[in-house]
């Protein structure tokens, strides 16, 4: 498979506008859940937001196993992520989006590169990578991902994130959690000049993290990519140039 752009959509003006080759976002004739009686409102709200949203329609039409995978195809288009030859780990891989977009670019066939992921969920396969079913906070799983990934590494890209429990504080800081373990396991395997890339959301506890890739990184920039949901607060940091 190859890394393919989202459609665009039909060129109307009014059925598709706002959108671009990248950002298949646009107005769109909403669609509304007809068993909406028949389910929780949380869920009917959900499964209207899934049959409204062009990165769900788009990451189906492309066989991509998740819309995030458009995340990281605009991120890597935005700052040069992800090359052929590069070893890269993919931590919460599940259900694969991400994956799919590294084993695309990265080509371990032809290169000798490696793409790692990691999730406690489990996932099919994605031929041309290895997957590692295990929660990341295992203390054993920065030794099994390493001696997978064959030594060092170019990039650590994270798109962990728990369970959201509903309350907004505890969210946030389980998922600073995780993105300062990835930061951890990222010093330990990175190349001079490698990449973090890590899911965060905005809030204070995240003034630490950033402080210490500062320190690490000669670049450090917080980027929301189109197909991140602007009603989120989810956003990624992304440190580039490790400086070793
Ligand atoms: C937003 S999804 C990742 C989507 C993925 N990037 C893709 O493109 O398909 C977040 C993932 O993080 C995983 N996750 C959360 N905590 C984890 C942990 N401690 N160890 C491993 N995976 C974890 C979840 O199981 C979930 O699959």
């Amino acid at each position: 498979m190859t890394v393919k752009k989202p459609p665009s959509g039909k060129k109307s003006s009014t059925s598709n506008r706002g959108a671009s080759k990248n950002n298949p976002r646009g107005a769109q004739q909403k669609v509304y859940v007809k068993t909406r009686k028949k389910r929780s409102v949380s869920s009917a709200r959900w499964l209207e937001r899934q049959l409204n949203d062009p990165y769900v329609a788009a990451a189906k039409a492309e066989g991509y196993r998740s819309r995030a995978a458009f995340k990281l195809i605009q991120m890597n288009e935005d700052l040069g992520l992800l090359k052929a030859g590069y070893k890269v780990v993919d931590l919460g891989a599940a259900p694969g989006g991400w994956t799919q977009i590294a084993v695309d670019i990265v080509q371990p066939d032809k290169t000798g590169g490696k793409v790692v992921g990691i999730d406690y969920l489990d996932m099919p396969e994605v031929p041309g990578a290895e997957f590692i079913c295990l929660d990341f906070m295992d203390d054993a799983a920065p030794e099994i991902l390493k001696k997978s990934i064959g030594g060092k590494a170019h990039v650590v890209m994270s798109d962990m994130a728990p369970p959201t429990v509903g309350h907004k504080q505890t969210d946030h800081l389980r998922i600073m959690a995780l993105a300062e373990a990835a930061y951890e396991f990222a010093r330990e395997v990175l190349l001079p000049g490698g990449v973090f890339l890590s899911k965060v959301f905005m809030g204070g506890a995240e003034k630490d993290l950033l402080n210490s890739l500062k320190r690490d990184f000669t670049k450090v920039k917080h980027v929301k990519p189109h197909a991140s949901r602007a009603d989120s607060s989810e956003m990624y940091v992304v440190a580039l140039g490790f400086r070793g």
